[in-house]
């Protein structure tokens, strides 16, 4: 059969919330033009993020019933550290409540404000908390990760030629520790090589310098590398996965994306002096060791999640939905980081709105029309993120972007067929975009609270 079907069928279902354009364009109004100020009853279809929005199976649902609430030693912890073992191999598993704890427990044992830590591209949450510490978080993508027309296979990887450079500027001794993210979600959702891993590896080691992998989506990772990388076309996900994981010292994870659940993080290594920090800042910062800010129930969620985001019926039609998506939208025209990712489509804001200069957030207009027209959320990943004034100068990111985030096995065919006609729709009425400014901002992070209006 031609016709690719969700591998599941649905036994509750949650409304959806219809609005009008009026409506919309008051709601937008009072949220101050920042989607992460829109309350959910206010939108139709939520694309914001793939992070803690799965919908659960029913055998995560009945596991939760099976959870064991005891503050140590719950049985619940055990299910969850096989699980996690199963895939990634690693000795010592620290639960965390979601993937920025489980950072902010590992970089304060590994790292001091003269540290630097080299990454393919850091998340903000990854970056927020290395700065945080006064240390330096440093990016690293090839020049292909950075071109959002250029059509090539791993455009997550990190550059290692610059990697070696850094190390070698910086010296071992200033680094630490050296991450990569699978896959790279800041650089367009992009997924990163088995052999750029092994290379990052082979580097890293070289130095002496612990290796770890930040790994929210390690399952997308290891499909893309299945479908797109020599000699792992006939090897089973889960073995790609042991593979990937077994170059690494360790591995933090935010479990709320390829975990299959709505919260839950890690930290796993085999480095026996890490894990001995990390557990004492644990029971300072998050919770006791068999569940780490976590309520046991949701340790058996994730044990279940666990096995279900490495089936590869589910994986094909995870990447199938967004590579449908993206087939109709660039059929259209419209401008995206190709090739598709997996948990997230990437809209090229430069190429859509080019008459909107970056320092008048091209990305915010479109997600604000996506939403005035459709009740589409998404989210700006561009200058309202990262640029800044430095001298009177404007210094912009090197992509505008917005992002399309799909959670997992919540959207069906008609819904993203929805979404397709709504950017499209934009998109041939794009010279009525309008330019944007800033009214307030937050010190840190100010995307998630700042107030926007047209110029
Ligand atoms: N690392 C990566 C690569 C991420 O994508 C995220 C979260 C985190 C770390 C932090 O995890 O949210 O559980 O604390 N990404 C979400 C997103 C928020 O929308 O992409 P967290």
């Amino acid at each position: 059969m031609k016709t690719q079907i969700e591998p599941f069928k649905i036994k509750t279902v949650e409304h959806l919330y219809i609005t009008t354009v009026e409506q919309r364009e008051q709601y937008l109004k009072e949220s101050s033009y920042n989607p992460f100020s829109l309350r959910s009853d206010r939108v139709t279809i939520d694309l914001l993020t793939d992070s803690g929005t799965t919908a659960m199976s029913s055998k995560q649902w009945a596991a939760i019933m099976d959870g064991d609430e005891a503050y140590a030693g719950s049985v619940s912890y055990y299910k969850f550290e096989d699980a996690v073992r199963n895939f990634s191999g690693f000795k010592y598993i620290i639960p965390t409540h979601q993937g920025r704890a489980a950072e902010k427990v590992l970089f304060s044992v590994v790292l001091n404000s003269d540290s630097v830590v080299p990454n393919n591209t850091h998340f903000d949450t990854t970056h927020g908390n290395i700065d945080f510490l006064g240390a330096t978080a440093l990016d690293l993508p090839t020049d292909e990760g950075v071109q959002p027309e250029l059509i090539a296979p791993f455009k997550g990887n990190m550059d290692i030629q610059k990697l070696e450079n850094t190390i070698k500027k910086y010296g071992k001794e200033r680094i630490p520790i050296g991450l990569t993210t699978i896959t790279n979600n800041s650089g367009g959702g992009q997924p990163v090589s088995m052999q750029n891993i092994r290379e990052t590896s082979e580097v890293l080691h070289k130095y002496g310098i612990p290796f770890f992998i930040d790994c929210c989506r390690f399952a997308e990772n290891a499909y893309f590398i299945k479908l797109r990388e020599k000699g792992y076309e006939n090897t089973p996900v889960i073995d790609i996965c042991r593979e990937m994981f077994s170059y690494a010292d360790g591995a933090l994870m935010s479990c709320k994306k390829d975990g299959m659940s709505n919260t839950g993080g890690f930290i796993a290594t085999n480095n026996e002096k890490i894990a001995e920090g990390c557990r004492t800042n644990l029971i300072i910062m998050e919770g006791f060791l068999t569940y780490g800010g976590l309520a046991r129930r949701d340790l058996e969620a994730l044990a279940i999640g666990f096995t279900e985001v490495v089936d590869e019926n589910y994986l094909k039609y995870r990447v199938g939905q967004s590579t449908e998506l993206a087939k109709q939208l660039t059929d259209a025209g419209v401008p995206l980081v190709l090739p598709a990712g997996a948990h997230a489509l990437y809209i090229d804001a430069k190429r859509f709105a080019p008459h909107i200069k970056p320092e008048h957030f091209p990305g915010q207009s479109i997600s604000c029309e996506l939403y005035r027209l459709a009740g589409i959320r998404a989210c700006e990943i561009g200058s309202i993120m990262f640029g800044r004034y430095e001298n009177g100068q404007y210094i912009a990111p090197p992509m505008e972007l917005v992002r399309l985030a799909i959670p997992r096995r919540v959207y069906t065919k008609s819904h993203m067929d929805y979404i397709a006609e709504a950017v499209i729709e934009a998109y041939n009425n794009r010279e009525k975009l309008r330019p944007m400014k800033i009214t307030w901002e937050a010190k840190f992070l100010r995307h998630f609270t700042v107030k926007c209006d047209y110029l």
